[in-house]
C-alpha cells in the first residue's frame, strides 16, 4: 500500500466545496425505484439512466467522485464510450460499491450483516485496473426495541474494517459506511446514542485492523429522529446533534465525512448540511460534505420516467440538486 497515494485520492475526493454522487444502487434497488415509476426494469433502461447521469452537463462543477455499481462500471453510452472514461474525462474520480448487500443475521431477528469479503481482493484488483480509485461498503443498523445488538455492531464493524484494510492494500480509498437507518419512532437523542456506539466500534475495529485513517472517508447517517417519531426536530437541532456526535467519535486524522441521505427529502438534506457549515464550519477538523444518492437523483429520476424526450430537463434537475449541496457545503444554500 502506498499511503501517500491514498491520502492524495482522499484529499481529491473531499476537495473544495464539492461532494460525491452515489449512483451505485444494486440491480434490485434500481429496479425497485424504476418499478415505482413504471420504468421498464431491464439492463438497457438501467444503462440509459446511468448514461443520463454521467453525461449531465457541468456535473464536474459539483462532484469530485461518483460511486458506481458492478454492472455500471462495465457499461457504455449508446455510442460505446465507457461510463468510467466519461467520468475521468470530466475529472470525476470513479469509485465502486464492493459490498454484496445484506443478509439476515442468524440468531438476531431483524438484524443484518453485510456480505462480500470472499474473493474481495481479486475484485478490488480488477476494479483498480479498470480505473476505480475508491470503494464503498455499507453496513446497516436498525433501531428497534432490542436493536442494534452489540453483537451485530461488532460483527459489522469487523467486516467494515477487513474491507477497508483490503481496499488500502489494493490502492483504493475505502469509504466506510455505517448506516443507522432512519425508519422507526425513536428520538433524535437515541439516534445519537446508537450512532455514537456504532462509530466507536467501527473506529476501534479500523485501528485493530491497521487501517490508516488518513486514507479513508467516513460515510455516516445524519443524527435524525425516526421518521415515525411525533416530534420532528428542526434543522438547527439536527445540525447540532450531528456535528456534536462526530466531534466526539471521528478522529481528526480522517480526511472527510460525506453523508448518505438515507431517504431524507433532497431539500431537507441540503438545509441540514448547510446548517452544519453555518454553525460549525470553523470547529470541524475534517471536510464535511455529501455522498447522496436519492437526495440528488430522485427529482431527476421522477421526471425522466424512462423517456428520451425528458433527458435534458432531468439532467438540469440532477445538476440543480448537486449544485444545491455544493452551496450547502459552503453554508450558502437557500431553497
Ligand atoms: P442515499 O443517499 O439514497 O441514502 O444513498 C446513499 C448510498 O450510498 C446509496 O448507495
Amino acid at each position: 500500500m502506498n499511503i501517500s497515494e491514498l491520502k492524495t485520492i482522499a484529499g481529491n475526493l473531499m476537495a473544495g466545496d464539492k461532494g460525491l454522487l452515489a449512483m451505485d444502487e444494486s440491480t434490485a434497488t434500481c429496479n425497485k425505484r424504476f418499478e415505482e415509476l413504471g420504468i421498464p426494469q431491464t439492463e438497457e433502461y438501467r444503462r440509459k439512466y446511468r448514461e443520463l447521469i454521467v453525461t449531465t452537463p457541468r456535473l464536474e462543477e459539483c462532484i469530485n467522485g461518483a460511486i458506481l455499481f458492478d454492472e455500471t462500471i462495465r457499461q457504455t453510452t449508446a455510442d460505446g464510450v465507457r461510463f468510467i472514461d466519461i467520468l475521468k474525462e470530466k475529472g470525476i474520480i470513479p469509485g465502486i460499491k464492493v459490498d454484496e448487500g445484506t443478509i439476515p443475521m442468524a440468531g438476531f431477528p431483524g438484524e443484518k450483516l453485510t456480505e462480500g469479503l470472499d474473493g474481495l481482493s481479486k475484485r478490488l484488483a480488477e476494479y483498480y485496473k479498470m480505473g476505480a480509485r475508491f470503494a464503498k461498503w455499507c453496513a446497516v443498523f436498525t433501531i428497534g426495541a432490542n436493536t442494534p445488538s452489540s453483537t451485530c455492531i461488532k460483527a459489522n464493524a469487523y467486516l467494515l474494517a477487513r474491507y477497508a484494510a483490503l481496499c488500502q492494500e489494493a490502492g483504493l480509498v475505502p469509504i466506510v459506511e455505517p448506516e443507522v437507518i432512519m425508519d422507526g419512532d425513536h428520538s433524535l437523542e437515541l439516534c445519537g446514542e446508537v450512532t455514537t456506539e456504532v462509530l466507536h466500534a467501527v473506529f476501534n475495529a479500523l485501528y485493530q485492523h491497521k487501517v490508516d485513517l488518513g486514507g479513508m472517508i467516513l460515510k455516516p447517517n445524519m443524527i435524525l429522529p425516526g421518521t415515525q417519531n411525533s416530534y420532528q426536530s428542526n434543522t438547527e437541532e439536527i445540525a447540532t446533534a450531528t456535528v456534536n456526535c462526530f466531534m466526539r467519535c471521528v478522529p481528526a486524522s480522517v480526511p472527510g465525512v460525506a453523508f448518505l441521505s438515507g431517504g431524507q427529502p433532497g431539500v431537507l438534506a441540503s438545509e441540514r448540511l448547510n446548517m452544519m457549515h453555518k454553525k460549525f464550519d470553523e470547529a470541524m477538523p475534517w471536510a464535511l460534505t455529501f455522498s447522496f444518492s436519492r437526495a440528488i437523483q430522485q427529482p431527476a429520476l421522477e421526471y425522466w420516467r424512462g423517456k428520451d424526450e425528458n433527458i435534458e430537463v432531468a439532467q438540469q434537475m440532477l445538476f440543480h440538486r448537486a449544485a444545491c449541496n455544493k452551496a450547502a457545503r459552503r453554508g450558502d444554500y437557500t431553497v
